[in-house]
């Protein structure tokens, strides 16, 4: 196995758009950022260098980080953020798995820009699939904000301004022809192919705020990876992807040789503001291979564009979600048909709460009561002084932390339309007060975990694409409106269930997953939406060590950054 050693250099940068000059916080000057390309097995080192004026952690998101805790990279819950002008070096492996995963900044929003792909190969060199890929190509779908993002942080956290949009979507950083400013049309992302090739498209869904439908007109796609898992061959037209989740998908070019869009939608629920854009933002596939008597009409006319999912449209990403299924053959899922030893029902909605600064107010409406995101109730807070995992390594600390609750503290008809908040300080009202606290979930070395996720009315039709840090866990089933026991357990698939670190929550509705809680240390659960991350929909997974040296965490690393103790 090799050493693949980079050094990321974070930076503010101007990057011109729309007639605009934007500043934007990068890495190596690059948007998206550089590639990290390793072969199962490898070592991957990164010595990071924060040459901007804000805090930074890098998360490798999806990569398992196996007794690695301390280089997971996710800021306050398995270290203190990385001061500017100070460095940190991450060092991990990437084993067991093969695909493709991302890295992205792990403190607030500045992930909007600070965010690469992972590239994942196999030792042997081959795929386990029929057409051995020509070329890898990465997808990175972002979006491209104009607005100060620090500012647009605070507005979430504060539960209050929800105007702040992207001004559009990208891929690989380009917005695409579909958008201009005074005549000055921004570039589309082009992809030469060569007709009969295969190529592997690495998709991933770096955005802050909406799930997205990609097509290419005029081809099909296999869709052979999720996660960084090999998942059972799907053939579809369009692939929905939710922030947080990768896909590997090929496509053999083998449309008649000229040029094709491929474009991306953003999935908006139908949410109560029309201001919301639509961004659909489009790329060309380009045949190098045009004949001749072409070549003329496939330059002069626009390329194909392939027919959009609406931009409402929630069941087919539902039945995207719903149609992939793993491998039969994964070595835990004998452990995951036996004994359940910790079962959660985690509510997934928002509530109101009282600004900290006016313990009197009266909940909701009031502007001394603010919107929270909760995962049963208790909207999440990160602590201040000492990352999770220092606590849990050295204890003795002057953190409350709490114990995430198993269920919610009521039960009610959870995706019950009358729920949905109408007006300031109205419905939410029915529903038991919401607090906030650092809570955490601790689980015994190789417990079996179910969680089913709920996603409640309160959340209006937001979905929850919920992440866990550390393990991929085993998606059992997913349905819409209630979770119910007695229907759904026998619903689930313990057969050849899809891995994966992220699972789509449906919109008012639920998902089901499972996972065996081998990995030591402390591990962020949460909804990948920024803004609901921002507004507390989080929590942490503390698993414990095992009784050999082989399961256990070792000490941090010696250049673990200190935590800074600011006065607001
Ligand atoms: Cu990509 Cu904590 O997430």
């Amino acid at each position: 196995a090799a050493v693949v050693e980079h050094t990321f250099v974070v930076k503010q940068v101007y990057m011109r758009h729309l007639c605009n000059d934007t500043l934007a916080t990068v890495v190596n000057g690059q948007f998206p950022g550089p590639p990290v390309e390793a072969t199962e097995g490898d070592t991957v080192i990164v010595h990071l260098v924060n040459e901007s004026p804000f805090e930074i952690t890098i998360h490798w998101h999806g990569v398992k980080q196996r007794l690695t805790c301390w280089a997971d990279g996710a800021g306050m819950v398995t270290q203190c953020p990385i001061q500017p002008n100070s460095t940190f070096t991450y060092r991990f492996k990437v084993d067991g798995q093969v695909g493709t995963l991302w890295w992205h900044s792990h403190v607030s929003i500045l992930r909007a820009t600070l965010h690469g792909i992972i590239i994942i190969r196999p030792k042997s060199g081959s795929y386990p699939f029929k057409n051995q890929p020509h070329m890898d190509v990465p997808i990175i779908i972002s979006e491209w904000w104009q607005r100060d993002l620090m500012k647009v942080d605070r507005n979430f956290s504060n539960g209050g301004d929800f105007s702040d949009n992207p001004a559009g979507a990208t891929i690989n950083g380009k917005l695409g022809d579909q958008y201009n400013c005074s005549g000055v049309v921004e570039d589309n992302f082009v992809l030469n192919v060569e007709h009969g090739k295969t190529y592997l498209l690495r998709l991933v869904n770096g955005a802050l705020f909406s799930e997205y439908y990609f097509k290419v007109a005029g081809h099909k796609f296999t869709v052979v990876g999720a996660d960084a898992n090999y998942i059972t061959p799907y053939t579809t037209d369009v692939v929905a992807i939710a922030p947080g989740e990768t896909f590997d998908v090929l496509m053999v070019a083998d449309a008649p040789p000229c040029r094709y869009y491929m474009a991306t939608v953003a999935n908006q629920p139908p949410l109560p503001d029309p201001q919301i854009p639509v961004f659909v933002s489009r790329g060309i596939v380009q045949y190098t291979d045009i004949p001749r008597a072409d070549a003329d009409r496939c330059r002069d006319q626009p390329p194909q564009m392939p027919e959009m999912p609406n931009q409402h449209d929630t069941m087919t990403t539902f039945y995207f979600h719903g149609n992939l299924s793993g491998l039969p053959t994964h070595p835990l899922l004998p452990q995951l048909r036996g004994r359940v030893d910790e079962h959660l029902f985690i509510t997934l909605g928002k509530g109101t709460i009282c600004r900290e600064d006016k313990p009197s107010c009266k909940r909701g409406g009031s502007n001394e009561a603010i919107e929270v995101a909760y995962m049963n109730n208790v909207s999440f807070r990160l602590p201040e002084k000492m990352s999770l995992l220092e606590a849990r390594q050295y204890g003795g600390n002057d953190m409350a932390v709490q114990e995430l609750p198993t269920r919610p503290p009521s039960v009610f008809n959870f995706t019950d339309p009358a729920l949905i908040p109408v007006g300031p300080g109205k419905p939410l009202e029915k529903l038991e007060a919401t607090r906030k606290a650092t809570t955490v979930r601790r689980f015994k070395h190789n417990a079996t975990v179910e969680v089913v996720f709920q996603s409640t009315a309160t959340m209006q039709s937001d979905s929850n694409p919920m992440h866990l840090h550390g393990h991929d866990f085993f998606v059992l089933a997913q349905g819409h409106g209630n979770y119910d026991p007695a229907k759904h357990v026998r619903t689930y698939n313990l057969v050849d269930p899809l891995l994966k670190n992220t699972v789509q929550v449906p919109r008012i509705g639920w998902a089901v997953v499972r996972f065996v809680a081998d990995n030591p240390g402390a591990w962020f659960m949460h909804c990948h939406f920024e803004f609901h991350i921002a507004m507390g929909m989080a929590t942490v997974f503390e698993v414990a060590n095992g009784a050999t040296p082989e399961d256990t965490l070792p000490p941090p690393p010696s250049d673990l950054p200190k935590c800074i103790h600011k006065k607001e």
